[in-house]
């Protein structure tokens, strides 16, 4: 079963609960936190992520996109996600793997970001440790961009190491997901579907949400 997890970042921040309300079919509910020094960009952070709780049943998928997120990674947790994505090239794997533990104290999921130059083989210390692991098909910062096909290899490569080492663990793709290019992700063994201007940019958001589940 393939999982949709429609991004807030093209979302209205002026009508964010409106917004939420408006994909109450997806799975999950896709967090970009940006903190204009991992990316050249500024999004939402602790206090929005506490806002928005309430209002949704749907799990918290929060990607952070900051420098050294272990020292945060607890705070989102406390705050209300229920998954909490890092990336392996914004901290130390020391820091990673005791961010890790943090999370699962607090009963949350873990999951390890990847960019696209990023090799596969960089998720090996984190596998066996998390829940998740999510490859961009976009540089991280901005929605809207196109998606990465070279990422296709990468996300099949994870896959084969998923399958043979931690068979539970999701695999989720973020950036350029929508009708055209979600099949390639799944046929290459992507489960979780981040999406933002391809569900929120849509007139009919539940049929979207639909299509993008295959
Ligand atoms: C990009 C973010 C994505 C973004 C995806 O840095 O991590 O989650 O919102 O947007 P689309 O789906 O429009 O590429
Ligand atoms: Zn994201």
């Amino acid at each position: 079963m393939i999982k949709i997890s429609p991004s807030i970042l093209s979302a209205d921040f002026a009508n964010l609960e409106r917004d939420i309300r408006k994909i109450s079919t997806a799975d999950y509910v896709h967090v970009d936190v940006m903190d204009g020094v991992f990316v050249p960009n500024i999004s939402i952070g602790l206090p929005v992520v506490k806002a928005i709780r309430p209002v949704t049943q749907q799990p918290l998928d929060v990607h952070l996109m900051i420098v050294e997120p272990g020292r945060y990674a607890g705070r989102f947790c406390d705050a209300g996600a229920d998954i909490v994505t890092m990336h392996v090239e914004a901290d130390t794997e020391e820091n990673l793997l005791a961010a890790i533990e943090v999370i699962h104290a607090k009963g949350k999921r873990a999951g390890v970001v990847l960019k696209p130059a990023t090799p596969a083989s960089a998720v090996l210390p984190y596998l066996e440790r998390v829940e998740l692991i999510l490859v961009m098909t976009v540089e991280p910062g901005f929605g809207g961009q196109s998606f990465m096909a070279g990422q296709l290899d990468k996300i099949r490569a994870i896959r084969a190491l998923i399958e043979e080492r931690n068979p539970a663990c999701e695999l989720e793709v973020d950036g350029g997901i929508g009708p055209d290019t979600c099949r390639a992700c799944v046929d290459a063994g992507a489960n979780v579907l981040v999406a933002g201007s391809a569900v929120y940019g849509a007139e009919d958001i539940p049929a979207r949400i639909q299509l993008l589940r295959g």
